[in-house]
């Protein structure tokens, strides 16, 4: 009988973590399910850091970013010994099952506490979406809107000043959120680790996109694919024009959650619960054609749709 869960949330935060913390407790508060929050992630797991939540510690709190848990990347979790302090003490206090929200590593983590009979269930929350097997993550469509409008106010300056922009942005090994930030932005170029850089025909593209009378470009690039301080100096060389990077960075990150990512929050929220009555363990929620799905937590690390960025790639923009 589940009476008393745990919550935490781990790893890069995103907007919307804080509405899925608040759905958890009002859903479970209905169902008569008293829930624990872990401070910080796996670290607070492990140094028995919790808090009791209910309806007054999670009202106003839907509309902010970030997590009110905090969080944290706890590489140490991956030693078993850690593990077991970890539910040794979920045990102490009563705590029938966790729910963890967050990106791969947080479902790693839960996969592991699962795999030593702890009951887990795994919510996808993270600005990457890189999650296989749910269309979105929690986060990721307010990071876009975030991304889109930064490119929107590039654009002003790079068009007025006639220059080349670089814009790099967050995704980790995931293209999502510079693919579609860039085809919602309009960006003449859009590179992303899915599809192998190749340098050369970047600036080759871009020349000849030039020579054709354009005056200025935008380049979306997905972070880690290469130095965009450096690109950009090359880039100066080879075409002879001002060129500029900018790095988003955590600006990305944080921001009130739009309303899909607050919606999605609440339906993947009570899908858990729901799971965790019918006693469905070692499970994530996903969505998938517009349905909530689960499935099980140990498919995290495939990656997604790499023909069909291609495919999109090419219509969008310039091809590199
Ligand atoms: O996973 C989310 C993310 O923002 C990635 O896009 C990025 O690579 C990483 O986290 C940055 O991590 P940190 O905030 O620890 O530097």
């Amino acid at each position: 009988m589940i009476k008393k869960i745990a919550v935490l949330t781990s790893g890069g935060d995103s907007p919307g973590m804080n509405a899925a913390i608040r759905s958890i407790v009002r859903i479970a508060y209905h169902k008569k399910i008293k829930v624990v929050g872990i401070l910080n992630g796996y670290l607070g797991l492990c140094q028995n850091n919790m808090i009791k939540l209910n309806l007054s510690t999670v009202s106003n709190i839907l509309n902010r970013g970030g997590t009110i848990l905090g969080t944290a990347r706890y590489l140490k979790f991956y030693k078993k010994k850690n593990r077991e302090i970890a539910i040794e003490n979920m045990k102490k206090k009563g705590i029938n099952a966790l729910i963890v929200i967050g990106g791969n590593g947080t479902y790693i983590g839960a996969y592991k506490l699962y795999k030593m009979n702890f009951p887990c269930i795994g919510i996808p929350g993270t600005i990457d979406n890189d999650i296989y097997g749910t269309d979105y993550t929690i986060g990721y469509s307010t990071a876009l809107e975030t991304v889109v409008q930064a490119i929107d106010k590039i654009r002003d300056t790079s068009c007025s000043h006639q220059r080349i922009s670089i814009i790099e942005i967050m995704g980790r090994n995931c293209g999502d959120l510079t693919l579609f930030s860039a085809i919602a932005g309009g960006c003449e170029f859009i590179v992303i680790p899915e599809i192998p850089y190749n340098e050369k025909k970047l600036i080759d593209n871009i020349k000849k996109n030039i020579h054709l009378g354009n005056k200025n470009a935008i380049i979306a690039i997905t972070e880690k694919i290469c130095n965009v301080k450096e690109l950009a100096k090359k880039i100066e060389i080879h075409i002879k024009k001002e060129t500029r990077a900018t790095i988003l960075g955590h600006i990305q990150r944080g921001g009130s959650p739009v309303s899909f990512d607050r919606i999605l929050a609440f339906k993947m929220s009570l899908f858990a619960i729901k799971l965790l009555l019918k006693k469905k363990f070692g499970k994530c929620i996903g969505i998938k054609n517009n349905k909530i799905i689960y499935y099980d937590l140990n498919y995290f690390s495939q990656s997604k749709h790499t023909k069909l960025k291609k495919k999109l790639i090419k219509l969008a923009s310039n091809l590199y």
